[in-house]
C-alpha cells in the first residue's frame, strides 16, 4: 500500500526544518546504502550526529506521533532514526533498489525490520524539477512528489528509486518502521477497516453495527500484532 500522509508537518514546523538546513554539513550518502544499494546511490545526507539533523529528526518524531492517519497506517512498533537527504548538483539521483531489511538505530543499536518506508518532503516542487519518487508496485511504478510538509508511506518490500534532480535541489527526510503488524496486506486490510469503521461512526453515529466492526478489528489486530 501507497498512502499520502497530508501535512505531517505544520507550515512553521517547515520553516524551522529548512532554518536548521542552512549551511548543514552535507556527506557522502553512500555509508548507509548496502552492497547494492551503494552502486546506485548518488546523493547526500547528513550525519545522524549534527545539530541540523538532530532538530529535523526532533520534529518529524513529534509530528509522527501526533498524526492518526500515519499511526493507523503503518501501527508502529519502532522507528528507525530518521535521516535527511539531498539531491541536486553533482549528486542528483538514487537508482532502482531495494532497502536492507535490518537496519539498526544510531542512537540505542538496536534492530529495526523495515516494513514500511516513509519520506517526508522538506522542499515544495516547485523549487526542483525530477527528484521523483518512483515506487513500483504490483501495478507497475507509481511516482510521488508532494508539497513541503508532506508525507508517503509505501511498503519496505518495494523496489523504489529518486529520478535525477536537474535544477534546483529536493530536501527530504525518511525513516523506517517496524510494524507490528508484519504483513503489507494484513496492513492495508485493518487500515481499511479502521477507515469504513469511522465511516460509520460519522454517518450513522454510534451503532450497534460500529461496535461489532470495532470489535472484529481488534480482534483481527490481536491476532497479527507482535508487541
Ligand atoms: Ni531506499
Amino acid at each position: 500500500m501507497l498512502l499520502h500522509i497530508p501535512e505531517l508537518l505544520s507550515g512553521d514546523e517547515i520553516r524551522q526544518a529548512r532554518q536548521a538546513l542552512e549551511g548543514a554539513p552535507w556527506a557522502d550518502g553512500r555509508d548507509s546504502a548496502g552492497p547494492q544499494a551503494a552502486t546506485v546511490k548518488n546523493n547526500e545526507q547528513l550525519p545522524h550526529d549534527c545539530a541540523a539533523a538532530g532538530t529535523v529528526r526532533q520534529l518529524v518524531l513529534r509530528a509522527v506521533e501526533r498524526h492518526p492517519l500515519l499511526l493507523t497506517a503503518a501501527l508502529p512498533r519502532k522507528i528507525f532514526t530518521p535521516r535527511v537527504n539531498r539531491y541536486g548538483g553533482d549528486t542528483p539521483f538514487y537508482g532502482a533498489h531495494v532497502d536492507n531489511a535490518i537496519r539498526f538505530r544510531a542512537d540505542n543499536g538496536e534492530r529495526v525490520r523495515t516494513d514500511v518506508s516513509c519520506t517526508v518532503f522538506l522542499a515544495d516542487p516547485a523549487e526542483y524539477d525530477g527528484g521523483e519518487l518512483l515506487v513500483q508496485d504490483t501495478y507497475g511504478a507509481r511516482g510521488v512528489k508532494l508539497p513541503a510538509g508532506h508525507a508517503v508511506l509505501y511498503p519496505g518490500t518495494s523496489i523504489h528509486e529518486v529520478t535525477p534532480v536537474t535544477r534546483g535541489h529536493r530536501l527530504a527526510c525518511f525513516f523506517w518502521i517496524e510494524s507490528m503488524v508484519r504483513s503489507d496486506e494484513q496492513r492495508r486490510l485493518l487500515f481499511e477497516l479502521d477507515m469504513a469503521i469511522m465511516k460509520l461512526r460519522d454517518r450513522h453515529g454510534e451503532c450497534d453495527e460500529a461496535v461489532a466492526l470495532t470489535g472484529t478489528y481488534h480482534n483481527l489486530l490481536r491476532m497479527w500484532a507482535d508487541t
